[in-house]
């Protein structure tokens, strides 16, 4: 069987980890391909909440093996403390699988991710600063230390000295802060090492079998794709690939093995962080959306940005990502409104966009072209049939599919598992 890649279709939170879950129980695999602990997916069952930094949202079936591929980040004292917290709630992460190429979070990454926000003052992006950007940095300028590496104690010592006698150049000197120290920050890592090691493979390999034995593997994004390095609203992005490029290089699969793309998009759209927004509000129809939505940050409890529905962006997520097909969710959320409107395009100055700008600042400065759809303005969280939606939830649904010309395979109601309606 081919595999899946379930990825965000627009600057993250649309509700990945519900997704993944629902597709999950079929799986045999649930693969993290890229970013670390700056994701936030959420998960309810029945009135239990489960909020997942790095664990793949497939952690709920015991059939299904959690790996986190090459391409993502690791903070080894994250990981374990989740690693805790979901044994805690009796799930077993005995199954998990780390890749040993996976890069790791150095304390000093987390610490210029910091230093590096404060520097740029106005123009900060708003990370989380997890040390997702300088992991990335290191590993890309060949100065990245990696899982393997906590294996050969000699090896690792070397490695972050040779890092601190950078680092410990840059920390006082460009962003005034302390230097750091080798031993404490060896000692502290190679602690974790013990507790990984049963978790490290090649999961490259892994993959590969099991997809040679017909298995089912999933594909987990996190973040999105307007938030994508090469692709989304650089620089107001994250430091990965999140699109569906991304889930091939972070995994170690083939491009063939893929079969199915599914994009993530919530009915409205959030941000988190700084950068152009063209369908942002900022009045109350925003606040309200923020409130029912519960648009608050997982990882940093921030208020996300909230708007109208941008489907200039998400026919460029249907472009970049070869998306087949869409999962809509939180239209319960769009209930309150009499009159609900989504951007088909943009207009700035005599310019007319159907597709989404390359030049950066048109997007600061574009008007959205709207259209205003009926709303329902009744409950939704309880039907489960297209056909038992109100007529202008069921045409809302429909509008959106005519404009990015891509299915509409799902929409959810809610954020309970079972609170979804498949669309033949
Ligand atoms: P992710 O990062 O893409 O996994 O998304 P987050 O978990 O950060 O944010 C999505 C939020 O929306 C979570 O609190 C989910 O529980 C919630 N959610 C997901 N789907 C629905 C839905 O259909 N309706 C409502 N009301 N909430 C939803
Ligand atoms: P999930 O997987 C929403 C945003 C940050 C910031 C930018 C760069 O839950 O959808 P980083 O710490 O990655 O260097 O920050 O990216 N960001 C997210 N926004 N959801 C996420 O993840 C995000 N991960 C990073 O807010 O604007
Ligand atoms: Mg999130």
């Amino acid at each position: 069987m081919p595999a899946t890649i379930v990825l965000g279709a627009q600057w993250g939170d649309e509700g990945k980890g519900r997704v993944v879950d629902y597709f999950a129980e079929q799986a045999d695999y649930v693969v993290r391909y890229q970013g670390g602990n700056n994701a936030g997916h959420t998960i309810i069952v029945g009135d239990q909440k489960l909020a997942l930094s790095l664990i793949p949202s497939g952690i709920h079936y015991p059939d299904c093996t959690p790996v986190i591929a090459s391409g993502t980040v690791i903070d080894p004292a994250v990981l374990l403390a989740e690693m805790d917290m979901l044994g805690d709630m009796n799930l077993d992460t005995s199954r998990v699988r780390l890749s040993s190429n996976a890069h790791l979070i150095m304390p000093y990454h987390r610490k210029l991710d910091a230093a590096i926000e404060r520097y740029l003052g106005n123009n900060q992006i708003g990370t989380t600063k997890k040390g997702i950007g300088p992991a990335y940095t290191d590993k890309y300028s060949r100065f990245g230390i990696r899982v393997q590496d906590l294996f050969d104690p000699k090896i690792f010592a070397k490695k972050v000295e040779a890092a601190l006698e950078e680092k410990n150049k840059i920390l006082p000197r460009v962003y005034n802060t302390l230097p750091m120290e080798a031993d404490e920050i060896v000692d502290e890592y190679l602690e974790y090492a013990e507790r990984l090691r049963p978790l490290v493979t090649d999961t490259s390999l892994l993959l590969h079998e099991a997809l040679r034995r017909g298995e089912y593997v999933l594909l987990e994004g996190a973040q999105g794709t307007l938030l994508d390095v090469d692709h989304g609203t650089y620089p107001f992005v994250t430091s990965s690939n999140p699109t569906a490029g991304g889930a091939v290089v972070g995994s170690g699969i083939g491009p063939k093995a893929i079969d199915e793309v599914v994009g993530v998009a919530k009915a409205y759209i959030s941000r988190v962080g700084t950068g152009p927004f063209p369908t942002e509000l900022h009045d109350e129809v925003g606040d309200t959306m923020i409130e029912l939505g519960g648009e608050y940050g997982t990882v940093t409890g921030r208020r996300r940005r909230c708007g109208w529905l941008d489907l200039v962006a998400l026919r460029y997520a249907v472009r970049v990502n070869s998306l087949t097909k869409i999962f809509l969710t939180k239209m319960d959320i769009l209930s309150a409104f009499d009159t609900i409107k989504v951007a088909t395009g943009y207009r700035s100055g005599d310019e007319h966009y159907e597709h989404f700008p390359s030049q950066q600042s048109v997007l600061y400065h574009c008007e959205p072209i709207y259209t205003e759809l009926e709303g329902w303005g009744e409950d939704i969280t309880m039907v489960r049939e297209f056909g038992d939606l109100p007529k202008a939830a069921q045409s809302y649904v429909e509008y959106i599919r005519d404009e990015i010309e891509a299915p509409i395979g799902w929409v959810s109601v809610g954020p309970e598992r079972s609170q979804l309606i498949e669309i033949a």
